[in-house]
């Protein structure tokens, strides 16, 4: 990558999310190099914005320096500083203390302090004023996830001449939980800046239009919100701002090419005879977070193994885990839990040099990761709440080969995509062991039968239409103009 030299035009198209697609690593000698950022974001968007050429504002991963702008590939990068009490207040407080676990459900208790969220504010606005500076006369921005929902409006105070989209990244919770919030009319009015704002789901794109009635006092649209269509709205003053469904995806077509590949395949059948060539391989690909029911998927497997509806001489798991987010404290007991559980099951079924399940904890290259997709016969995909979840789509465009099967939590926004897949509700433990055994047992023509009816669905349907059918929504701004309601 080059140092940018700004031409003073700015860029006509910018997404702004809380990280650069690429983190700077810090390597023990004292020199850095760049490395792909962790999560479904950077997967999703890295596709799209190289072939649309625009700028990315955003956080280069460490505290503490200042990051000249780059150019890569054509993408300009310009990086947005966090001290290490911002990191800590900011990202590792309000963004995943008490935003995360609150859009998930509560799933763990959300934290309510005043100091992280002043920190938020002063963050989103140095956010807001990077970008305004960056971005050409007229230009479009769109801004991505929970990190940043204060930065529509902030942008627009800024620049009322710009075309301002937001996306979100993870569900958008129930109304009776968002309201916890203390800050919660801040955060609806924050977003309320957008001209379009998207979600994963219709029922996520429905509580926020009834909060921005309730909370924001704006009259907005009554009918129903479809999946890339019937967009809601509400109106803000002179402005009509836009809600809507949009799921996200991955490449299908790179992934799908990619796994056909020679090195590939070889490489796949290379990992299972490294595993012992058992009759069923079983993986989960994850970061290493509590929404994703890591821990679900090993009690199942615990049990499976204790009742004999799995035969340990047989069967492997292997579990690749991301580290993410490691010094909150969450995380930190997570963690510990999981590691006990794989050490427990190791030592209750596994023989010498055949451990049931094989743990790692780093993120794998993509090759190799493809590899392990096609490697598996079964993916365990068992959150107890995801917006989408990219995983699940992307072991699907690996298996041309229509081999291997998908269990699939219900409480995932790819569940309401793919209902071929193994559905299951993570809540109920013989829900999710009866899900892997149909998965790992079903006659081939049934799961042949499953796998190809889910990758219509995942070809179809790709990243590119998702960046299409959002981008379209946010130029033409044609909706029917519904008859607005207010309370
Ligand atoms: P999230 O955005 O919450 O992390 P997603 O499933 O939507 O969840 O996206 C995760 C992305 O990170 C996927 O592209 C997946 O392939 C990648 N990923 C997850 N775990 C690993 C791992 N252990 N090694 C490499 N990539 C991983
Ligand atoms: O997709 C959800 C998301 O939280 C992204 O916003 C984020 O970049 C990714 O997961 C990984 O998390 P983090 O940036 O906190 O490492």
């Amino acid at each position: 990558s080059d140092t940018l030299v700004p031409n003073g035009a700015g860029s006509g198209f910018v997404v702004v999310a809380n990280r650069l697609p690429v983190d700077l690593e810090r390597l023990p000698d004292g020199t850095t190099r760049w490395k792909r950022s962790p999560g479904g974001l950077v997967t999703a968007l890295e596709p799209v914005l190289r072939s649309n050429k625009g700028a990315w504002v955003g956080w280069a991963g460490v505290p503490d320096v200042e990051v000249e702008p780059i150019i890569e590939d054509g993408l300009e990068l310009y990086p947005v500083p966090l001290t290490s009490q911002e990191v800590e207040d900011y990202y590792e407080g309000f963004s995943n203390g008490t935003l995360w676990p609150l859009y998930h459900d509560v799933i763990v208790r959300p934290v309510y302090d005043r100091a992280w969220w002043a920190a938020y504010v002063e963050v989103n606005r140095r956010f807001a004023e990077e970008t305004a500076k960056v971005a050409a006369e007229g230009a479009t921005v769109w801004v991505q996830d929970y990190q940043l929902q204060l930065v529509p409006k902030m942008l627009r105070m800024l620049r009322p001449d710009l075309t301002i989209g937001f996306f979100l990244h993870i569900p958008f919770p129930p109304v009776e939980l968002f309201m916890q919030m203390p800050w919660r009319t801040e955060i609806v009015e924050g977003l309320l800046g957008a001209d379009l704002i998207g979600f994963h789901l219709p029922g996520g794109a429905q509580n926020f239009l009834y909060l921005a009635r309730r909370l924001a006092g704006q009259p907005t649209s009554r009918g129903t919100i479809g999946v890339r269509s019937k967009l809601g709205v509400v109106q803000v003053g002179f402005r009509t701002v836009r809600v809507g469904a949009f799921p996200i995806s991955i490449d299908s077509a790179e992934l799908d090419e990619s796994s056909r590949r020679r090195s590939v395949r070889e490489r796949a059948a290379q990992i299972r005879a490294e595993l012992g060539n058992p009759k069923n391989i079983m993986l989960g690909v994850d970061r290493l977070d509590y929404t994703k029911g890591i821990d679900i998927r090993l009690n199942a497997l615990q049990e499976l193994l204790e009742e004999g509806r799995i035969d340990p001489s047989e069967t492997v798991m292997v579990q690749l885990a991301t580290p993410s987010r490691e010094r909150v404290q969450s995380y930190i007991k997570m963690r510990g839990d999981i590691e006990r559980q794989v050490g427990r099951i190791n030592g209750e079924f596994a023989r010498v040099g055949y451990p049931v399940v094989h743990y790692l904890h780093r993120p794998i290259p993509r090759d190799e990761l493809i590899a392990f997709f096609i490697a598996a016969d079964a993916m365990l995909v068992t959150p107890l709440r995801d917006g989408m979840n990219l995983v699940a789509k992307e072991y699907v465009a690996c298996h041309s080969d229509l081999n291997g099967a998908l269990v699939l939590s219900e409480f995932t926004g790819a569940a309401a995509e793919l209902r071929q897949s193994y559905l299951c509700n993570p809540h109920d433990l013989d829900s999710v062991k009866d899900a892997i055994i149909g998965a790992l047992d079903d006659d081939r023509d049934t799961k042949r039968r499953r796998m190809r009816s889910l990758r219509r669905q995942v070809l179809t349907h790709d990243v590119e239409r998702w960046a299409r059918a959002f981008l379209d929504a946010l130029s033409h701004g044609s909706v029917a103009g519904s008859a607005l309601m207010s309370d």
